[in-house]
């Protein structure tokens, strides 16, 4: 079983990887956790270009994300899928299209094709919206970044412009277009999640990381009985 997690930044999907990893070992299942971008050893380097690098043009970046799924696909998630494993990723082709698609208004049918390219075809089975409002996730994103952890550019740059020099804009502009960046993703997401029901599945992300848990189980116990 192939299962993504899928959200905005700040809404607690690496965590929520975790307790899941942990709740479907203890029920005797084999998992692999992996993630995007970064899965692989190519998907490394495109990660550390992609978040840390310096900014790069939105095309060139839509690009690296398909190269590292490429890989990604076809070294890791399809072995696994193929060795009985239930793969759980964080982040797949509906990040793309939320944040290179609705976020950075890229075309959706070419995020679609490259999607389709980069993946052969494999979508996921069941997929977990973990659904914060983007206050709340950036708030908590800001905070893990103040604790050293890593943390995507989208959250502090200018998402929008991220190759101009920002030194003459004030802050107030600033926010205001990385507000307007992830709003927009929210609502990619909520497009997203309204057009495949049946794969996507809203959880509410709000709550102690354990009560998240508790509902995503609860999708997930299910989807297993279904076989
Ligand atoms: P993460 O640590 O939350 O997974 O951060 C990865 C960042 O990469 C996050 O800001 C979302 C971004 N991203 C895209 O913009 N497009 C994509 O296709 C993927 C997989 C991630």
């Amino acid at each position: 079983m192939f299962i993504t997690l899928e959200g905005g930044e700040g809404t607690g999907k690496t965590t929520q990887q975790t307790l899941l990893a942990e709740q479907l070992q203890k029920k005797g299942y084999a998992c692999l956790c992996t993630r995007e971008p970064g899965g692989t050893a190519l998907g490394k380097e495109l990660r550390a270009l992609l978040l840390h690098g310096d900014p790069i043009s939105p095309t060139a970046e839509l690009l690296l994300y398909a190269a590292d799924r490429a890989e990604h696909v076809q070294t890791r998630i399809r072995p696994a899928l193929a060795a009985g494993q239930v793969v759980l990723c964080d982040r797949f082709t509906d990040s793309t299209l939320a944040y290179q698609g609705y976020g950075r208004d890229l075309d959706l049918g070419v995020i679609r094709q490259l999607n389709q390219l980069a993946t052969g075809g494999l979508e996921p089975d069941l997929t977990l919206w973990l659904d914060l409002p983007p206050e709340l996730g950036l708030a908590r994103a800001r905070s893990r970044s103040r604790q050293g952890y890593e943390v995507s550019q989208t959250v502090g740059v200018d998402p929008l412009h991220p190759s101009q020099d920002n030194g003459g804009e004030t802050p107030d502009r600033m926010e205001q277009a990385q507000w307007v960046f992830h709003q927009r993703l929210y609502q990619g997401f909520q497009t997203l999640a309204a057009a495949e029901p049946e794969r996507i599945v809203r959880i509410d992300a709000e709550g102690s990381p354990q009560e998240v848990a508790e509902r995503i189980w609860q999708v997930v116990s299910a989807r297993l009985s279904q076989g």
